[in-house]
């Protein structure tokens, strides 16, 4: 019999409050200093011997500080005599360089995998990494959670409440990693799939050139996992609407929606934009979140 307690530090809060409540657990807690010297202490207030402790944190919103926050926190859990301890990271901040794309550049994610291997804990999990090469940067392999039933229910019942008819929707794929993604979906709904070539001229610019395929009057559903500046799906949203699409929805897992992402996804004429809570900030009212909890439950 388990006896759960969940902790975030700082990034997925509200998470873990409705994980611990869906759970009937304790919504653990957490102290923090720092010192003159910038030096953290992070550690567990509540008492967590013999426990199942489940630890939320995306490591987003400066990167460093949230890795090394939960390794601290991590510790603390591991000495206090915790049972268990699930790690998640819903957001894995590096993701994007999981692998050297220009001469001389690091893996990022594989030095930030490396040096998370070092915190205690039994089992780490992920969802809808970048790529999934990730995983194996590990020695005993991070599980990758794929959030596709979410979109599948959230799509169906648009689908549905709607009456839209299944072969006036396709579900975008806006370049080739989000690719599995959208297949995912597409046969959660039993609709058919288009994927884009998109090219990146410079650092954060997305353009598409061609689209192989007919989505004239057609509902357009683009799936992909992060929307940082929003360049990639306004960018998608017009090759979209030139070729006769009715309307462009995009679902999403991560929303770092930098800048003026949601700006340039209403200019772009996003019908509807669904999210999950692997990031928490603040979001315009119209952005639905779907929330995680439910597939957490799952997997503990
Ligand atoms: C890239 O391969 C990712 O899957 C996303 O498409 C990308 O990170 C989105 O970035 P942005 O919103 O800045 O175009």
């Amino acid at each position: 019999m388990k006896n759960y307690i969940v902790f975030s530090f700082s990034q997925n809060k509200k998470l873990a409050a409705k994980l611990a409540s869906g759970l009937g657990c304790e919504l653990g807690e957490i102290s923090a200093t720092t010192f003159a010297d910038g030096e953290v202490l992070v550690k567990a207030i509540s008492d967590v011997k013999d426990k199942d402790a489940i630890v939320i944190e995306s490591t987003f919103n400066r990167v460093h500080e949230r890795l090394f926050e939960f390794m601290l926190l991590l510790d603390s859990i591991h000495r206090s005599g915790a049972r268990s301890i699930k790690l998640f990271i819903p957001y894995y901040g590096y993701s994007r360089q999981e692998r050297v794309s220009y001469f001389n550049e690091p893996v990022s994610a594989e030095v930030i995998s490396k040096i998370i291997e070092t915190a205690h804990y039994d089992d780490i999990y992920a969802f809808d990494l970048h790529h999934t090469d990730i995983s194996k940067f590990f020695s005993k392999p991070l599980i990758n959670l794929p959030t596709s039933d979410l979109f599948v229910e959230y799509y169906g019942n648009i689908i549905k409440d709607n009456n839209i008819d299944k072969k006036d929707v396709v579900v975008i794929s806006p370049d080739h990693g989000a690719n599995q993604r959208a297949d995912n979906v597409a046969a959660g709904l039993g609709v058919d799939k288009i994927i884009l070539d998109k090219v990146r001229p410079e650092p954060n610019k997305a353009e598409h050139l061609a689209l192989r395929g007919d989505v004239k009057g057609k509902t357009c559903i683009i799936i992909d996992d992060i929307v940082d500046t929003g360049g990639t799906i306004a960018s998608a949203a017009r090759l979209l609407y030139s070729h006769g699409a009715t309307a462009v929805y995009l679902g999403a897992s991560h929303a770092v929606f930098s800048g003026h992402c949601y700006t340039k996804l209403k200019e772009a004429n996003i019908k509807d934009i669904v999210v999950t809570d692997s990031i928490e900030k603040k979001l315009p009212r119209a952005v639905k979140v779907l929330s995680l909890d439910k597939l957490i439950k799952k997997v503990i």
